[in-house]
């Protein structure tokens, strides 16, 4: 390419996070195209630099593009219904054993057209896009069956090609039993092996696989058959595990060489071990603690000490975490499970990368990368986390193009 053709963009006098820490001087940062091409302290930023550039900004703080790594953010109708009856008493695992609960989503979902379900998850992922959010995972689930957990794969990967964001998608059928397995759990786990997971690998629809190991959810010896599948297809997996209860999930998945534990209430010391063995992440997810009320904070102190990486994300789900909005997560990490504002930083950035096998692309603002960064109308990175602001990101750049 001639140098005609390259366009710069340069910002100067920024307060970098890069992923991983707060640089301690003021930084300028070069973008040419798609890339990032440059970063240095602005005391060694030379005028050459400054004047091949065609757009200058100045001021603000800097941090990698925003991962949000676990949303069900695709789903048909509301359950606004059980909100209600949770506020009356009602627990989310007795609303699910009376056929509400995720259930009630799947009955919506399957009658939802991929039009559909594309239009009502649109608000939720701009929701996300508008609070800095460059890559986002999203789950199946709620189909639970081929054609539905298909449709629904299919709806995640067209918002990734029409929108400005990068979608991993994660295969999830294993989040339910659903009415046609009703006490035939096993056979429901050989179809999504035999039947589910096939189709959807032979339509490239997925990029891993996740279950629900708990009670109202898969056994770990169902989890177990799953995952060997998965394996067999090349893919690596993840686990919603000991959420509700102790069940060993988070073990299975570090055993599987897993990607992420998520939720991890529960977790023992035994399993922190493991996933810091394995190179496990714990994915934690405040939104789902905060809505369901829950008391059992995950075991921040051993993951720390144990070194696991902690990634933090919304959950975006009709049913325990009906929130769309990342920077909220970080201002509740480190108010209900005392998350420094750098680890939680961390956990949107450069561990969440790591939880979606993205560390080497993504989760962090390094020369030669692909330019998915975002420019906040803030002086400290540590403010995102302190207070709940929407409003304060001034640029968001997503493959070099800033697009708000
Ligand atoms: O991550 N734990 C299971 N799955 C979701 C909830 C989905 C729902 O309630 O619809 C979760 O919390
Ligand atoms: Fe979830």
């Amino acid at each position: 390419m001639s140098d005609e053709e390259i366009k710069r963009t340069l910002w100067t006098e920024i307060t970098l996070f890069d992923g991983q820490m707060t640089h301690d001087q003021k930084m300028a940062l070069l973008v040419e195209n798609d890339r990032i091409a440059m970063i240095s302290p602005m005391s060694d930023l030379t005028p050459d630099v400054s004047e091949s550039a065609d757009e200058v900004y100045s001021g603000g703080v800097i941090t990698p593009g925003l991962i949000d790594c676990h949303t069900h953010l695709i789903f048909g109708g509301s359950r606004a219904d059980e909100f209600e009856l949770r506020l009356e008493g009602a627990s989310y695992e007795e609303i699910a054993r009376n056929g509400g609960g995720i259930l009630s989503t799947v009955r919506a979902t399957r009658a939802a057209s991929e039009q559909a379900l594309f239009e009502a998850a649109l608000p939720r992922i701009q929701a996300l896009i508008n609070d800095g959010v460059t890559t986002v995972e999203i789950k199946s689930g709620y189909g639970l069956n081929r054609v539905d957990e298909l449709k629904m794969l299919r709806v995640a990967r067209r918002l990734g090609q029409e929108l400005p964001i990068q979608v991993v998608t994660t295969l999830l059928a294993a989040h339910a039993l659903p009415p046609e397995y009703a006490d035939n759990a096993d056979g429901y786990i050989e179809l999504i092996c035999n039947d589910i997971l096939p189709a959807a690998v032979t339509e490239n629809l997925v990029d891993a696989v996740d279950v629900f190991c708990e009670g109202i959810g898969f056994s770990v010896a169902q989890s177990e058959r799953l995952f060997r599948a998965a394996q067999a297809y090349g893919l690596l997996v993840k686990s919603h595990a000991e959420q509700l209860s102790n069940l060993g999930g988070a073990a299975l998945t570090a055993k599987y060489q897993g990607l992420s534990a998520d939720h991890i209430e529960w977790l023992d010391e035994a399993a922190v071990r493991a996933m810091a063995a394995s190179g496990t992440v714990a994915t934690l997810l405040p939104g789902a603690f905060y809505t369901l009320r829950d008391t059992q904070v995950p075991p921040i102190e051993l993951l720390r000490q144990y070194q696991v990486p902690m990634a933090l994300a919304t959950d975006g789900n009709p049913g325990s975490s009906p929130i769309f909005q990342l920077t909220l997560m970080l201002n509740m990490a480190c108010t209900l499970f005392r998350l420094t504002p750098t680890e939680a930083l961390q956990g949107v950035t450069y561990h969440a990368a790591k939880a979606l096998g993205l560390k080497h692309q993504e989760g962090s603002v390094t020369v030669g990368r692909k330019a998915n960064f975002c420019l906040w109308n803030i002086n400290n990175p540590a403010e995102l986390a302190y207070s709940i602001q929407p409003g304060r990101l001034k640029q968001r750049v997503f493959q070099g193009e800033i697009n708000r």
